[in-house]
């Protein structure tokens, strides 16, 4: 997995040193998910660095479409320019500070307004109009445009980087973008069916390891069982991004699979976490975004081709994934972090079998050493 990581990085806890060999390793200090001076380290190192997801171009179809989000608890806004180019900026006004857009949706106007004083933005960023400035000494309009936040397009996912040196998302995430179109050939083009926002009471990365093991699965998500194989037929563990491929069984009333249907994972740092469950052309992204040390506000947004927004087979995975499966990983996570948080639990194991597979916590590992790596000797 070519992570570069010093025996200085690697902490320990009440088990013991936690080292790169996940058969011979601790599991991450409790410490990590509930240390709220880790958690301004991690936002430092690893939210207001790393390639994040935010959505998709199907979000910003046309001139003037826009939406809003936040990275690294910095909120963000993306929109489609006249010159048909997507950009992000940061949402706000370099006037006086007020944000500019909330929301989501189609501006009105040719630019964007900002509320307070209504200085006026282009749509790829330059100030256009400022009452009254032509009285002030040496203001120049160049200097007051919105500060632009770098993108990348991942077969039609768009991420962000709040970090101007960050390497290119190419580089850094070799190989995912092919993957993801030799398997979804039509995600560039899926629009969202649905959006929804869940507060959770845990920190991020007890959200994102519990997506990051399936050793839960027959025992938390019996349903789930029923519909899928537990044999894994492919898996990828790259150093940004990991990818797992399955086959699905008959399913039960309602959600009829072909048996042997191929149904796929993927996760990528620091909390992108995808699925495309059988039945369906479907992708179903979570993100995980830290929302304070012992919060996290998940997002979970369902990609679907455009006019099948209302086929029955998408229903069906929906009310598979979100009201059975997603209801039960929540209830479980925010059991973990009040353990995390208890002073009879530090660190576990982790449970790996020879080909570490997603059926047991390998990924979990994976996932951990990016998160020592990033935050360096910081921790
Ligand atoms: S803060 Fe935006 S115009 Fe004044
Ligand atoms: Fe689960």
């Amino acid at each position: 997995m070519n992570i570069k990581i010093k025996g200085s990085m690697l902490p320990s806890g009440e088990r013991g040193k936690v080292t790169a060999d996940p058969l011979n390793s601790p599991t991450l200090p409790s410490r990590y998910y509930t240390d709220e001076s880790i958690y301004r380290q991690e936002m430092t190192h690893i939210h207001r660095k790393a390639w994040t997801y935010i959505g998709h171009v199907g979000d910003v179809p046309e001139t003037g479409y826009y939406f809003t989000d936040t990275v690294g608890e910095q909120p963000i806004v993306v929109v489609r320019g006249g010159d048909d180019v997507v950009r992000c900026f940061y949402n706000v006004c370099p006037h006086r500070g007020h944000q500019l857009l909330e929301g989501a949706g189609k501006l009105k106007a040719k630019g964007i307004s900002c509320p307070y004083h209504a200085w006026m933005f282009h749509l790829d960023g330059r100030l256009g109009v400022a009452r009254l400035t032509e009285h002030v000494k040496d203001f120049d309009k160049s200097q007051f445009g919105l500060k632009e936040i770098r993108i990348a397009f991942a077969a039609g996912l768009i991420f962000a980087t709040l970090d101007p040196d960050a390497n290119d998302f190419a580089d850094e995430m070799e190989g995912f973008v092919e993957n993801i179109e030799h398997f979804l050939p039509a995600a560039k083009d899926f629009i969202v069916a649905e959006r929804l926002h869940y507060d959770i009471k845990a920190n991020w990365k007890t959200v994102v390891d519990n997506f990051s093991e399936a050793y839960h699965i027959p025992i938390c998500h019996p349903q789930l069982s029923k519909v899928l194989e537990q044999e894994m037929e492919e898996l990828k563990a790259e150093r940004r991004w990991t990818f797992n491929r399955f086959k699905s069984k008959e399913g039960f009333p309602g959600f009829e699979l072909t048996p042997g249907s191929p149904y796929y994972a993927w996760q990528a740092w620091p909390h992108f976490c995808a699925l495309s469950l059988p039945g369906s052309n479907n992708l179903i992204v979570l993100r995980m975004a830290p929302d304070g040390v012992g919060r996290c506000a998940e997002r979970v947004d369902i990609y679907t081709p455009k006019g099948e927004e209302d086929n029955p087979k998408l229903g069906a995975v929906r009310d598979l994934f979100m009201h059975m499966f997603n209801i039960e990983d929540i209830a479980i996570v925010e059991s973990v972090q009040r353990g995390l948080a208890s002073m009879g639990y530090d660190q576990g194991r982790y449970i790996c079998d020879k080909e570490d597979s997603w059926f047991t916590e390998y990924q979990l590992h994976w996932l951990h050493m990016q998160v020592l790596e990033a935050l360096g000797d910081a921790a």
